[in-house]
Parts: C-alpha cells; sequence; structure tokens
C-alpha cells in the first residue's frame, strides 16, 4: 500500500474530467457529515494562486499551515499566508465575534470577495476547513488546475455529540503506525474526535512499559497451535508518534487498559498479579480467560498505578478506558486474599468486589487528572457517581446510567460492531457474527426514547468499534470500518431532523472518491440472493439479486468477467441451460465489487442406490492428527470405527483456552446413506468441512477458518443416497469455528427453511 500518498485528505470529489472554469465547481455541495445550515447565495469565489490565508493568531496559521500544505501535494501550488486583513482573494481563519460559539462550531462564508471562516476554537477552524476542502475537486493526474470558481455559501456548522469516535482493538491482531495514522486521516476529514485505542487484552499486550519490560517482551507474543506467533507492540515513541498525529487532527486518542479481566496477558508476564501461583500463558483462542487480576492483593493496585503513571505521560487526554467487561469471577470466589477484602469491606458478592476494584482504579486515575471509562458490565455492583459508561452489551446499560447522571458513550454492539457482517454472510468475506448494514448505522440514535429528557445530555456520541478475531489483514479492516464509520460521522455529527438516508446515499457516491484517493478498500454492496455459488435445476429456475443498498448491478452469462459495460442487471433472471453467471454490483465511480461466480446447472435428478442390508445412524470414522486440509488425510491405517445414530452425536473435540492439546486433534469421517423423501432439487448446508451426497462434492468448505455453514444444490431422486461428511477437528492459528456439534442441514429448492437431517434419514 502507498502510504506516502495517505494523508492528501482533502482530494476528493468528481470524477476526473477537466475543469469547467465557466461555473463553479461544487453546485451540489455535497458535504459529509452534512452541516447543521447551508444556505446556496450568488455568484462564486475564484480560488487562483494568487490566492492567500489571512490569520490573526499563531494557532490558526498552524491549521492553515496543515491545510496549505495538503492544497501543495494537488496543485505544486503554495498558498502563503498574510497578515494583511484586507487582502483581496483570502481565506480569512478568524475567531473574532465567536464567543458565543461552541468548541466544535464553525461558519464558513464564501462570497465573491473571499472565503472566511470563524471558530472560537482552532478546531472550529480545522472543521471548516475540511467542508471547504470537500467543495473542492480533484482533477486529472491527481493535480488541480487553477483558478477554480467555488460556489457561494453560507454554512453554519456544529456537531451533535461531542463523541465521534472509532474503536480499534490491536490485541487479537497487531496493526502497524502507519495504518493508524493512515486511518486517522480518513476519519478527521469525516469530523471523527475520538480513537479509541484498545491496546490490552488476553491476546496480547501491546504498549510498552518500562517498569514492566516482561508485559511486551512475554505479554506481546501468542503462540499459535503450529508454532508460529502472532506478535507486536508499539514502543512509547511510537505511541507518542501517533498521539501526536492524532492531535494535528484533532482527535483524541482514548487508550484502554482493560481490567480486571480480559487481563491473561498481564499474568502471563506477572503471575503474582493472580489470585494463584500458577503460570500463563497468552492466550491463543479467541473468547474471555478466567485467569484476571488478583482484587485482593495491593500489588495488583500499584501495578496499575505504575502503568497509569506512564500511560498519562503518552495520553494527554481527560478519558481513560479501564475495561471492566466479561470478568468471569470464579477465581476471586477462590482466593482467601479476596475473600477477606470482601469480608472486611462489607461487599456482598463479587460483582461488589469489582465495583471496589474499579473505584479503586478510578481513584487512581484521578491522581493524574484522568476520568475513568468502563463497559457497561461495571454497572452490576453498582459505580461512582464520577464514573462514565460504554454501553455496548446493548443500550440498557447507557440508559441506565444516563438516567442516573452518568455521562455515556454508545457503542451497542448491535448497531456499533462494525467486526460484524454488513450483508449476507453467506456472501460477505468471513467476519465476526451480527448483521449491521449501512442503514442500520445511519438510522440509529445514540439517544434512546427511554432516557429523561433532562438527562439526555448524559449521551457524549456514540462509537465504531473494530474488534479484530477474524481480522487480521489492513484492508479487512477497512472493508469492516468503511462506509460504515462515515454512517456513524453522520449519525454523531449531523441533528438527527437533518438526516435523510437517500440523501446520504447520494453524498456517499463523493466520499467513496475521497476513498479511493487514500487508498481505502471500503466495502461495496455485493449482489444477494442466491446463497450458494451453485444453483441446480431439472427444468428451469428463476435467479434474483438484491443489495443491501442501492447500487448498480452488471452479469455476464458468457464466462467473462463482468465490467462497466456488461449487461445492467434489472430483474429477475431465467435459465433453461447451464450457465456460468457472473455478477458484480458498480458504483458510479466505476469501482467494482468482488465478482460472484455462480454455475447454473441443469441436472437430471440421480438415481437412489438400493441397500441389501441396512441399519440405522452412520458410522464414523476417526483419523487422530492435526490436519488443515481435507488432503493431508493419508494414514488411514489409524482409523477407529464406531456407528452413530445422530449426525449430532458425532465426536467433536473442540478444546478452549489452554487445555488445547493437539493429542486431540483428528479428522472425522461419518459415512452412509441419506434419504431423500421425494424427487427434486435440494439445497445443503453445513460447517463441515466437506459434504458428499451420492458421490459428489456438494460442500467443500475445506478449511478450519471457517465461522458460518456453506450452502449448495443438487437434483435427487427419492430414495437413498450415498453421504459422507468430513470434518478437521482442529484448532490452527488461533483461529476457532463455533461448532461443536456436528450438523447438516436440508431443504428442497422451492422452501425458505432449512432442516435437519434427522436419525429417520440416515442409514448405513
Ligand atoms: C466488549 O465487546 N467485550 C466490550
Amino acid at each position: 500500500m502507498n502510504l506516502r500518498i495517505v494523508p492528501f485528505l482533502f482530494l476528493m470529489i468528481m470524477a476526473c474530467k477537466s475543469p469547467d472554469t465557466s461555473s463553479p465547481i461544487n453546485k451540489s455541495l455535497s458535504v459529509t457529515p452534512k452541516p447543521l445550515i447551508t444556505n446556496t447565495k450568488q455568484g462564486y469565489f475564484e480560488l487562483t494562486k494568487e490566492t492567500v490565508f489571512i490569520c490573526n493568531d499563531s494557532s490558526s496559521k498552524v491549521v492553515a499551515n496543515f491545510f496549505i500544505e495538503k492544497i501543495k501535494t494537488v496543485t505544486d501550488l503554495s498558498f502563503s499566508i498574510s497578515i494583511d486583513t484586507t487582502a483581496k482573494n483570502s481565506i480569512k481563519l478568524t475567531k473574532e465575534g465567536t464567543s458565543n460559539f461552541g468548541d466544535e462550531e464553525y461558519h464558513l462564508s464564501i462570497e465573491e470577495q473571499g472565503i472566511q471562516i470563524k471558530a472560537k476554537t482552532d478546531k472550529g477552524l480545522f472543521y471548516g476547513l475540511q467542508t471547504f476542502l470537500q467543495l473542492l475537486p480533484l482533477y486529472e493526474n491527481d493535480k488541480m488546475v487553477l483558478p477554480i470558481k467555488i460556489q457561494a455559501v453560507e454554512i453554519n456548522d456544529k456537531p451533535r455529540f461531542v463523541w465521534r469516535g472509532m474503536h480499534l482493538d490491536v490485541s487479537r491482531h497487531f496493526f502497524s503506525i502507519d495504518f493508524i495514522k493512515k486511518q486517522l486521516d480518513i476519519l478527521a476529514l469525516f469530523k471523527i474526535n475520538k480513537f479509541h485505542w484498545h491496546l490490552t487484552d488476553d491476546q496480547g499486550w501491546r504498549i510498552e512499559i518500562k517498569k514492566y519490560p516482561k508485559l511486551t517482551e512475554i505479554g506481546s507474543k501468542r503462540k499459535n497451535n503450529d508454532g508460529s506467533y502472532h506478535e507486536g507492540f508499539y514502543t512509547q515513541e511510537e505511541v507518542k508518534e501517533v498521539v501526536q498525529y492524532a492531535k494535528e487532527r484533532f482527535i483524541d486518542v482514548v487508550p484502554e487498559f482493560d481490567t480486571p479481566g480480559h487481563a491473561i496477558a498481564i499474568l502471563a508476564a506477572y503471575p503474582e498479579l493472580s489470585c494463584h501461583k500458577d503460570s500463563y500463558e497468552v492466550r491463543n483462542l479467541w473468547g474471555v480467560e478466567s485467569s484476571i487480576l488478583c482484587a485482593g492483593k495491593e500489588e495488583t493496585y500499584s501495578f496499575i498505578e505504575d502503568v497509569i503513571k506512564e500511560l498519562s505521560a503518552l495520553f494527554p487526554y481527560e478519558y481513560y478506558h479501564m475495561g471492566g467487561d466479561e470478568v468471569p469471577k470464579d477465581q476471586w470466589k477462590d482466593s482467601p486474599l479476596c475473600q477477606d477484602l470482601k469480608k472486611r469491606k462489607g461487599l456482598k458478592d463479587e460483582n461488589e468486589l469489582q465495583s471496589y476494584f474499579m473505584s479503586r482504579v478510578e481513584k487512581i486515575l484521578s491522581k493524574y487528572q484522568k476520568k475513568m471509562i468502563g463497559w457497561d458490565e461495571i454497572l452490576e455492583g453498582g459505580i461512582t457517581p464520577t464514573t462514565n459508561i460504554m454501553s455496548w452489551q446493548g443500550e440498557e446499560g447507557g440508559i441506565k446510567a444516563a438516567n442516573k447522571g452518568h455521562d455515556v458513550i454508545m457503542t451497542p454492539a448491535k448497531f456499533c460492531y462494525f467486526n460484524f457482517y454488513q450483508g449476507d454472510f453467506k456472501v460477505e468475506p468471513l467476519a465476526f457474527g451480527g448483521y449491521i448494514p449501512l442503514e442500520k448505522v445511519y438510522t440509529y440514535d445514540p439517544i434512546p426514547k427511554e432516557i429523561e429528557e433532562d438527562k439526555k445530555k448524559h449521551i457524549l456520541g456514540a462509537q465504531g468499534n473494530v474488534w479484530t478475531e477474524y481480522t487480521y489483514k489492513d484492508e479487512t479492516i477497512e472493508y469492516l470500518l468503511y462506509p460504515r464509520i462515515i454512517a456513524l460521522a453522520e449519525t454523531t455529527w449531523t441533528q438527527k431532523e437533518n438526516k435523510k438516508y437517500d440523501d446520504f446515499l447520494n453524498r456517499l457516491h463523493e466520499a467513496y472518491n475521497i476513498l479511493d484517493y487514500n487508498n481505502i478498500e471500503y466495502h461495496i454492496p455485493l449482489p444477494e440472493g442466491p446463497t450458494s455459488n451453485k444453483i441446480a435445476f431439472i427444468d428451469s429456475v428463476n435467479v434474483s439479486f438484491t443489495t443491501t443498498h442501492p447500487v448498480k448491478m452488471v452479469y455476464t452469462t458468457d464466462g467473462t468477467n463482468p465490467d462497466a459495460n456488461s449487461k445492467v442487471y434489472a430483474d429477475t433472471l431465467n435459465f433453461t441451460k447451464n450457465t456460468d453467471l457472473r455478477i458484480i454490483s458498480i458504483l458510479k465511480n466505476g469501482k467494482m465489487s468482488a465478482i460472484r461466480n455462480i454455475s447454473v446447472v441443469k441436472e437430471k435428478p440421480l438415481a437412489p442406490v438400493t441397500l441389501s442390508k441396512e441399519s440405522k445412524g452412520l458410522l464414523m470414522k476417526e483419523v487422530k492428527g492435526y490436519f488443515t486440509n481435507v488432503t493431508e488425510i493419508k494414514d488411514t491405517a489409524k482409523i477407529r470405527t464406531s456407528a452413530i445414530t445422530k449426525i449430532k452425536d458425532a465426536n467433536t473435540t473442540y478444546h478452549w483456552g489452554h487445555e488445547v492439546n493437539k493429542d486431540n486433534f483428528r479428522a472425522v469421517f461419518l459415512d452412509g446413506y441419506i434419504d431423500i423423501p421425494e424427487d427434486g432439487v435440494y439445497y445443503f448446508a453445513s460447517a463441515q468441512d466437506q459434504v458428499w451426497i451420492a458421490g459428489q462434492l456438494v460442500l467443500n468448505y475445506n478449511t478450519p477458518l471457517k465461522k458460518h455453514p456453506i450452502e449448495s444444490s443438487i437434483a435427487l431422486q427419492k430414495g437413498k443416497h450415498k453421504l459422507k461428511i468430513v470434518y478437521l477437528n482442529n484448532i490452527a492459528k488461533g483461529w476457532a469455528t463455533d461448532w461443536n456439534t456436528v450438523e447438516l442441514k436440508y431443504r428442497k429448492a422451492s422452501e425458505e427453511d432449512y432442516r435437519e437431517v434427522d436419525e429417520n434419514m440416515i442409514f448405513h
């Protein structure tokens, strides 16, 4: 990825065509997030090589210079800053007459005589300039040719919420500071102002702490089952670099140091901070670790203070996130020290012990003038009046906290977890789970109706979170993040009454150009409808497609890949013969989605077999070993065979945590016959590695990296057909499948819902 061109943030707008200097270039006035008030005026301003910035204080000069540098990269032209406040053809930044402005408010006035951006703060000026730059074009060869005419307009703008955030988990997978800076550039463009950096978790500690070197020597390295390591951490110098970079873009960096759970990477380095004297390893599977920091030991609080002390020199902002989520408290129940503390403090249960723990952490933070944020679980045992809540499990925690007068940031998983799917999981690349299409983010209101009128002010805003269990490439983060974070930017910036989804979608086309310019791998809705890439039929079949939000689809049926000139998909397609169907979504800027390649296959229903002798159930054959692909199973001499009556009874040895034992890994075959009730086309769905029916490989997952069942179809006659299911019952490279039961489901092509292949349908 070319990171050198990343920062040229304003390079947006419009396809590459020569400027029409006869009319203003920004007639559409497309700005995202949508400003509060936009009034188009008569005339235009001409931006020329002679245009100067006027600043009347040194800090607004810094802001002006930031943009001058950016403009230089597209014009090779360096605008100068003048102190002559009467200079003609100028872009004036001023703080005069703004005492009643909000901190992030700006007024942008474009008139024939000049441009003026008024704000009370540098941040306001920065946002005014960001808006101004969204009104400029990006021309051929990435160069903007002056002079250009800019439509006269008056924009008065301020945000709905003060917290417009993005969160990134760098524990499950580590991401470079260059990647983070690239994202900060884009976030600033859309006026996102908080970067929540999830730096510590069970699967890796990712920040240098000088007093505790083992946190990174040991805690930043995760050993995969195949012996390789996932590792990485940020030095304090790198953290400073990111924080400074964010500061220049008016983004506060909020560190998260997760306590008292999600802490086994700490215990791997310093086991003495646990309630037991075990030795620990950085967790190499997802999920929640039961080993946590010991609440009953003073050393734990000293450790936390030492870390906060070092963090406070790196993160100058008021909010620190101290986690508090998903804390299994069994170790506290078994710990004499915790139980003694509970008794001494008169605490009713372990939830109250967590409250005690978090209140101590909050006290430590307050010594460093920091305010604590915790995930909503910390409400369970009660919180101090000054604790701030990040509501993730749903909106309920946030509602409860706000109604009690606590400040709240809304990140409910069902609206704000961008690691969730944004289209049909059967069509999209692997993601965490869930379903949050763009519209759901856009229409989310961070102030639920259950919040009392006078408590609404406690909702500081909302944030999009990206957890990275299933996300280990830069491109994948970008694919998950964009454009949903742009929808969230508008949700948190723009007044509710001012938002319209259709209008946002129109403006999004210009935002796509910004993303393209910055080499962002954003999501383009995939053609959805068929959930498998093979569609069997007997006489003819209708195939329909949709997308999560409106976008043109084009397709071919001649075996070539579709492009901008291919046939536009308008309505249901009908097929009567074998067809190689390829379909894509294509944006106005010509950018194409991944291709869906679907085999539409005319089949004669396969004839059944006749069994001379049969028993109910299937034969299960197991081969011990660690396999990542079915073809690796060679050592059939070690096969162990037994009979099972239900597919669900098949042996699975899924392991969690550090009980993972390679000796238990195996491949399993289930062999026998499936009884098909009537002639027809059948769809099968399974998350197993392979499913063979009537000797045909119907499903071929064949990887340990799986998350959801896959589907396919085959035409079958009524009666018994050979059935073979193969699965690789192991866990590779820290990836776990969610299936700990073996399943095979089926439906007739004409039916919507799948049914289980039950014990009455299987024989051997
Ligand atoms: C969380 O998703 N455990 C905050």
